[in-house]
Formats: structure tokens, sequence, C-alpha cells
């Protein structure tokens, strides 16, 4: 590097910092080589890849739009208020905070929003397919309140809401969650309602993984019906990684104040423009049509894995995501994940609701279909991936059938280019 390429040089990336050009070429190689399927993930657009890497990364804006406690905030202000203005149109919401760092970040802000510590809240549990964040004893959301769980039933695989019903009157919390991070099917947002509106509590959902599909109209939208709803913008969004809060109006203030100055400082200006490039997307025709590819590859994935005999919970989706009981296969969750990866196809592996084994090998696998989908991928490609999850699982031992698959996977690859 020479002197004049040093700080705020022009020096691209690979002269700078070879290594971490190195890595980052080394991942954009692999979101390339392998059949991603892991359901929390997406490829996001070109458009929200340079709004992410612009130079509002530099900008400091603590506070809201107009109201800031710096100066020089008047581009960043646009960036937010047209965020603020898209999602409150996408979601048909009275109010959203936009600047929550991560989906985990949103959750809390809510926490703090509304509850004090011992306060009792009722989410669904870890085990069965909630997430961290609505109660689990290793996470602040469990050792800070009293946290309590609903399940999902021993013979369906399906939240009941009865059971849901019983614990609320039993248990009386002051807030019921709705959302998961590992559950196929549709969630009654209207059952949950009337649940805490008889036990007078406050009703929130997380809807983390299903907010695109929300946002193109193909599930019912939660922010009609909850008094709170928080979301991530990079799983089904497709938008950057970050995460956002949907509230009825009288919530609002309580929610701005929780985000900040109650949680966070400064907002990350660069992923708040993101998130408006975001939803501008989402307002496009061609998203309702990649949302109904996602929806359209996860019924025929999940409809060639039956045919293939693997054991789905519930018996197949009505998400971007399926739930693979592998008991019947002979082979843990672990030990899948460890076999398609070496195939390249890339799943994680997932506790099932009731497992007799731990999450850290546990019985089943998580498969989601937004990253094939949006490389374009169709209902064929399920077929056909479908297939070679079985020959991975059915030959485990057998080099050359895995090496088969593993040029298939490759094939696909190449025909249906991540960027
Ligand atoms: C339902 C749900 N809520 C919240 C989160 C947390 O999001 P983040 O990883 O952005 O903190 C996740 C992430 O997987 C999730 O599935």
């Amino acid at each position: 590097m020479s002197k004049d390429e040093t700080l705020l040089s022009t020096a691209s990336l690979d002269k700078v910092d070879p290594e971490i050009a190195a890595t980052i070429e080394n991942e954009h190689k692999r979101q390339q080589e392998n059949l991603i399927m892991i359901a929390s993930e997406n490829l996001v657009s070109r458009a929200v890849l340079e709004a992410q890497g612009s130079v509002l990364t530099n900008k400091y804006a603590e506070g809201y739009p107009g109201a800031r406690y710096y100066g020089g905030c008047c581009f960043v202000d646009q960036a937010e208020e047209l965020a603020y203005k898209r999602a409150v149109e996408l979601f048909r919401a009275d109010h959203v905070n936009v600047q929550p760092h991560s989906g985990t970040s949103a959750n809390m802000a809510v926490y703090l929003a509304l509850l004090k510590p011992g306060d009792r809240i009722l989410g669904m549990d870890l085990s069965h397919g909630g997430h961290l964040t609505h109660g689990s004893k290793v996470n602040i959301s469990g050792r800070y309140y009293e946290a309590h769980s609903y399940g999902v039933d021993r013979e369906t695989n399906y939240i009941n809401l009865r059971h849901v019903r019983e614990k609320a009157i039993e248990i009386k919390p002051k807030l019921i969650i709705a959302g998961a991070s590992s559950y196929p099917r549709l969630i009654d947002y209207a059952g949950f309602r009337s649940v805490a509106d008889e036990v007078g509590a406050i009703f929130m959902v997380d809807m983390a993984h299903t907010a695109g599909l929300i946002a193109a109209g193909m599930h019912p939208n939660p922010v009609e019906t909850a008094d709170i709803v928080t979301a991530t913008t990079h799983k089904t969004f497709r938008g950057p990684r970050g995460g956002m809060i949907f509230c009825k109006s009288q919530y609002a203030s309580a929610i701005d104040k929780a985000v900040f100055p109650g949680l966070q400082g400064g907002p990350l200006m660069h992923i708040v423009a993101a998130k408006a490039v975001a939803f501008k997307e989402a307002m496009t025709p061609e998203f309702i049509q990649y949302q109904e590819t996602v929806l359209a590859n996860a019924r025929a994935l999940a409809e060639a894995l039956i045919e293939h005999k693997f054991d789905l919970i519930t018996g197949g989706t009505d998400t971007h995501l399926i739930l693979v009981d592998l008991r019947r296969k002979g082979i843990s969750g672990r030990l899948a994940e460890e076999l398609l990866e070496g195939v390249h196809l890339t799943v994680n592996k997932n506790v099932i609701p009731f497992d007799p084994k731990g999450a850290n090998d546990p019985s089943g696998i998580r498969l989601g279909t937004p990253t094939l989908s949006s490389r374009g991928m169709k209902p064929a490609q399920m077929t056909e991936i479908a297939s070679l999850i079985n020959k991975t699982i059915e030959y485990r031992n057998d080099q050359e059938k895995l090496a088969e698959v593993r040029n298939s996977a490759s094939r696909l690859c190449l025909e249906f280019p991540a960027y």
C-alpha cells in the first residue's frame, strides 16, 4: 500500500485487506456453489446490497426524523421517512419503528416498552418451534420475565388453541406471543387475539419468518389483528439484516422510547435505507410472484419428500419451511446436515416437537425455499432436490452415488446463479 492509499484512500478492499477480501469472495462462492435451504436465509437484491454498503454507514442519527441529537441528518431523515411511509403502507399499520438492529432487538424493545421485570409472558416452547426470545431460560426473555410456554399437540403437531387458552387462563400473562422459527403451518392470529382478550393480555406476533409472505398477501396480516408485531427484514422478506416493530397508535410512543433511548443508541442508517429499498421492492408484482413461488416450491419439495417416504412434521407445510422427522430414515439431524453439506446441499439440524434427542444432535432437519426461489428455481427443481436429498441419505456410504449427487447439485447451481 502506498502512502496515498492509507486511511481515507480509494484503494479497494483487496488491496487494503486481502484476507477479508478473500473471505468475502469465498463466501460469495459458497453461496453460488451450494443449494441453500436454511429457512431463515435469503439473497438480497443488488439494490439492497448497494444501500447497505453506502456512505450512510458514516452517519450518527440518534433520535427520530426531525428530532435528532446530531446535526447533518437531513438526508438520513429522508431515508428513514421513506422507510416508515413504505412500511406503514405495505403492512397497513398505524405505526412502525424501523430502527431495531435485529429481530432480537425488536423483541427486547417490546418487552422493555410493555413489561416490568418479573411480569408473566406466554410464548411458544422453543423445543416445539418457538424462538429463544419468546421466554427461553437461556435468553434474557426467560431470565428477566416469568416465562411460560405452550406447545403443539402431541397427535397432530399443530398448535392447539384450546391448550393455549387453558394455559392463558391458568397463568394470566401480561403478554401473549404468537410466532415461531420452525412451525410449518399457518398460525390462527384471530384465535390468539380472542384468547388474549379473554385474559386481558397484550397480544404480540413475531412474524420474523413469514413477513415476506404476509407483505405479499399470501398469509393473513397479523398487523391488523395484534397490538404489536415484530419482524426481521432478512428472511422471507428479502431485505437487509435487521428488525422492525409495528404497533397500534396507543403503543407508538412507548415502543419508540424503548428502541431509543431505551435499548439502542444510533440507528444503522445504511440498514434503514436498505430496509426502505426492500419495502419498495415488496410493493412490486415481481415480489408477489416471488412469494407465490416460495410457497409453491415449499409444497412441491414437501410432496416429493413424502413420496421418498420422509416423515414431515404436520404432514406438510403452509409456509416457506418444512420440518423433517428423520427417525424413520435411521439418521440423526446432525449427521444428515453434515452429509448434505458434503454434496452442496445446505440445511440445518433441528429439534422436532417432543424430540427424544437434544438440540446438539436432534431428530430432524429444517428446510426452506426462500433462497432457492430467489435464484429462480421452480417446483421442477424442488422435485429434483428432494430426490438428491433422498439419494444422499439412502446411499450415505456409497461414494460414487454421493459424487453423482454433488455433480447434480453443482449443475443446478450453475443453471440458477445466485448473483
Ligand atoms: C421467530 C423469530 N424471532 C426472532 C428472531 C431473531 O432474529 P435475529 O436473528 O435478527 O435477532 C428469529 C431468528 O431466527 C426468529 O426466527
